[in-house]
């Protein structure tokens, strides 16, 4: 076999490879351990001994340039697409693409994050309670009768009974906690626990069936609406900015008397300012506290729940709440 051919073949293959496959074939067919350069090594043996030595060298040096011509051309298809139609190769490559990119906080962890560090400062602590709830806690502890239509089944997530015991049910707001936090701590209590909650809501823009609170907590000897009145409007003014306007409109929650809903004036898209309701608040009612065993006639409370995603939505301009929840990495990574 004439070495220099052998190269000179294998050149003109190697030029018209355009695919993995035909580069296989031509790496087996060439440097293949039965390939064209092994035979032409088994092949020494019938070259007359004074040709062996040039023979050999010729061979060494055919082996060399062909291997590194396969590895050139292995390098090259590796870095271009197989298929160059309808590709823009110039276009920078998508973010989700990149394993190396750090992550960052869900906004309504960086907002809750933000409350929790914000009503530290006011001397709140951060409390837990479990999402799988049970009646006691999430309605009749916070003096929610059993014929109200707040524990209608159709409004809430009921677990199917398997095993008997009480029933069950995916907590309906974060209240649930203060029954929790009561249970376990004597006065001065002074808690916000913010939390996922679960109504059977129909999705749409401003509505899903899972949406987070954050509730607010402060029992101890003397504590008035005054009270209750400056812790939200300290945090209206510090999350919101200096000059932002406060609303308490009377209303009513079971487990508060007297109950108030506070609202936040924006302005509009239009230029127009409007009434934003940002959550409940009130007077603990004495029920609850007789409920978890305190006096109603040595301590009083406030207490608060403010709606996470409302806030978020406002503060960001998010029309939709699904936007929060459907992970589309190129929306979350904005905040
Ligand atoms: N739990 C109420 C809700 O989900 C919100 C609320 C109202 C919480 C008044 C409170 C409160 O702590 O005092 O609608």
């Amino acid at each position: 076999m004439d070495i220099s051919e052998l190269v000179g073949s294998s050149e003109a293959q190697l030029s018209g490879i355009k695919s993995p496959e035909d580069l296989e074939n031509f790496r087996i067919k060439y440097l293949g351990t039965k390939g064209l350069l092994k035979q032409a090594s088994d092949q020494i043996k019938q070259i007359p001994v004074d040709q062996r030595r040039a023979y050999g060298q010729a061979l060494n040096g055919a082996k060399e340039s062909i291997s590194a011509a396969y590895q050139q051309k292995k390098l090259e298809m590796a870095s271009v697409p197989a298929v160059l139609t309808g590709i823009d190769v110039t276009e920078p490559g998508r973010i989700h693409c990149d394993p190396y990119r750090p992550g960052t906080l869900h906004v309504i962890q960086q907002t809750i994050d933000e409350l929790t560090d914000l009503f530290g400062q006011m001397g709140f602590s951060v409390a837990d309670g479990p999402e799988l709830e049970d009646e006691f806690h999430n309605f009749e502890a916070l003096n929610v009768p059993t014929d109200h239509p707040a524990r209608h089944p159709l409004d809430n997530f009921y677990l199917e009974q398997l095993t008997g015991g009480a029933p069950r049910m995916l907590r309906s707001q974060t209240s649930s906690v203060q029954i929790r936090v009561l249970e376990k701590s004597k006065p001065p209590v002074r808690i916000i626990a913010p939390g996922r909650v679960y109504r059977p809501d129909t999705v749409d823009a401003t509505h899903s069936f899972m949406f987070h609170q954050l509730e607010g907590l402060y029992v101890d000897r003397g504590v008035t609406m005054i009270d209750l009145k400056t812790c939200i409007d300290q945090f209206a003014r510090a999350f919101f900015g200096a000059s932002v306007k406060t609303r308490f409109r009377p209303s009513f929650f079971p487990f508060t008397e007297p109950s108030a809903e506070f609202d936040v004036l924006f302005t509009g898209d239009n230029g127009q300012n409007r009434w934003i309701e940002l959550g409940g608040c009130g007077m603990v009612d004495p029920n609850v506290l007789t409920a978890v065993g305190i006096d109603p006639e040595m301590y009083s409370g406030f207490a608060f729940g403010l709606g996470v995603e409302r806030i978020v939505m406002r503060r960001h301009g998010i029309a939709d709440i699904r936007d929060l929840f459907e992970n589309d990495i190129r929306f979350l990574t904005q905040f």
